[in-house]
């Protein structure tokens, strides 16, 4: 079985893109084939040791699911079946989309929600990444002047996307025993 397992959940198809873009750097005895949460065991979320975990903002700050009009259930949901988890010795690293131009004032603030989940759970949480670079008003997902986690806005800043993905697989390689 592969050491990483890498989830996702997704509106319109972005943050799908990049947790393929980066499985795609990865043998698969490394990482696994990303899931969409919608389609996932709790069995198989709980098998991993090590998790990469993308969401997009949706709605007004809020995670992907049914409250914010996907037309499929999603993190929203998944955290809901996951609720008794325990995360103790696991280590996570999060991504989130969002869009800075459209939404200043809660910039991939879903983020935050899943950094609390995992954390009130017992979680390491690794990957926190610099705000430089990023005009935005407010942030949940900004914790002592840093991102809970990568984020990226294919809305505006689809071109630094590839450079900051790579900055932060390199920042969390340790962490996870990726070969860089
Ligand atoms: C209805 C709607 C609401 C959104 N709300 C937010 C938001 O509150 N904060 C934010 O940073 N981005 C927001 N976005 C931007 C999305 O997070 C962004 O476009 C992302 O790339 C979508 O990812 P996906 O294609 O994986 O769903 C919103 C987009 C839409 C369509």
């Amino acid at each position: 079985m592969a050491k990483i397992g890498v989830f996702f959940g997704s509106s319109t198809g972005n943050t799908r893109k990049i947790a393929k873009f980066i499985k795609r750097a990865f043998d698969d005895e490394l990482m696994a084939k990303p899931l969409n949460v919608n389609r996932v065991s709790v069995e198989e979320f709980a098998s991993y040791q090590y998790l990469i975990l993308g969401t997009p903002t949706l709605g007004s700050g809020e995670l992907p699911g049914l409250s914010s009009d996907c037309e499929t259930e999603s993190w929203e949901e998944f955290l809901g079946k996951i609720e008794d988890l325990d995360f103790t010795g696991k280590t996570v690293a999060l991504f989130g989309l969002g869009d800075q131009v459209g939404y200043p004032d809660e910039f991939v603030d879903a983020m935050m929600e899943i950094y609390d989940f995992v954390e009130e759970r017992g979680a390491n949480i690794v990957g926190a990444w610099p705000t430089d670079g990023y005009e935005f008003e407010h942030s949940e997902s900004v914790l002592d002047d840093k991102f809970v986690g990568l984020a990226l806005d294919q809305d505006n800043q689809s071109a630094l996307t590839e450079e900051r993905l790579a900055a932060w697989l390199k920042l969390i390689s340790s962490d996870f025993s990726l070969p860089l």
